[in-house]
């Protein structure tokens, strides 16, 4: 048994962008601005492969270990891309979310996840979510924390919580579960990406660097989960 052509949920760690910029002796800013190109590519591909939730890593909780400048130089990336592309995006059908922690982030970096999730949040065509100051250990220890406040005011018993439960105080409680999570570069690690939600997700990991990803990577990942066997703790396909 095969699983369905196209994943419905797709996450993507868009890693390698340094690498990909030493390789040709360039700044690590010059890696990341081309890691845009591939996301902007990576969004149309997706659309037209019938993708309805693709979900991409862009700075994690932990990437504020870097130099202050490349820090300021995802930032204004970000920026940019919102700024740049979300009219084109709501034009194409696009819903755009924004998931991580907004404590540390700049009122203006802020008010711009605000407008762009407000001005396209009537859109259902293909649901991009950018994890940005996101990282699984943070987003569950807040969620933790909502709930500690919500049975403290008496709005829940702690006997309610389970899995269900808890993960609508996920920033993610809107999506489902991603079925396929790529990450790029040949780093065969999570690094803090939706933990929770990765429970039963398919892994591929692609040698290519974020820079290089496109259209046909994206087909690549697709035909590998294909051949995959979703079991989710049964027995599969061997079922009766
Ligand atoms: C991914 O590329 C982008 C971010 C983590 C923000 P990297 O900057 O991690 O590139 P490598 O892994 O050093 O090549
Ligand atoms: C993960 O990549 C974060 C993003 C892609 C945004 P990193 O490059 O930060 O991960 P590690 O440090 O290699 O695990
Ligand atoms: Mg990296």
């Amino acid at each position: 048994m095969t699983n369905a052509p196209t994943p419905q949920h797709v996450a993507i760690i868009m890693d390698g962008n340094g690498r990909w910029a030493k390789q040709r002796g360039r700044p690590r800013t010059f890696g990341h601005a081309e890691g845009v190109e591939a996301l902007r590519r990576t969004v149309e591909a997706a659309g037209e492969l019938g993708v309805c939730y693709l979900t991409v890593f862009g700075f994690s909780t932990e990437n504020w270990r870097r130099p202050a400048e490349e820090v300021t130089a995802l930032f204004d990336l970000l920026r940019l891309y919102v700024a740049h592309d979300l009219d084109k995006l709501v034009a194409e059908g696009v819903r755009v979310r924004i998931i991580g922690s907004r404590a540390g982030l700049q009122p203006d970096i802020a008010e711009i996840i605000d407008h762009a999730e407000s001005r396209s949040k009537h859109n259902d065509k293909l649901n991009l979510t950018i994890a940005f100051n996101y990282g699984g250990q943070d987003e569950i220890a807040r969620a933790a924390r909502r709930i500690a406040e919500d049975a403290v005011a008496g709005k829940i018993a702690p006997s309610e919580i389970n899995p269900a439960h808890f993960a609508a105080y996920l920033d993610t409680c809107e999506l489902p579960a991603p079925d396929l999570v790529i990450r790029t570069s040949g780093e065969a690690r999570l690094s803090n990406f939706l933990l929770w939600q990765a429970a039963y997700a398919e892994l591929v990991f692609d040698d290519v660097l974020w820079p290089d990803f496109g259209k046909a990577s994206l087909e690549r990942a697709f035909a590998e989960f294909r051949h995959r066997e979703r079991r989710y703790g049964g027995h599969g396909s061997e079922q009766a």
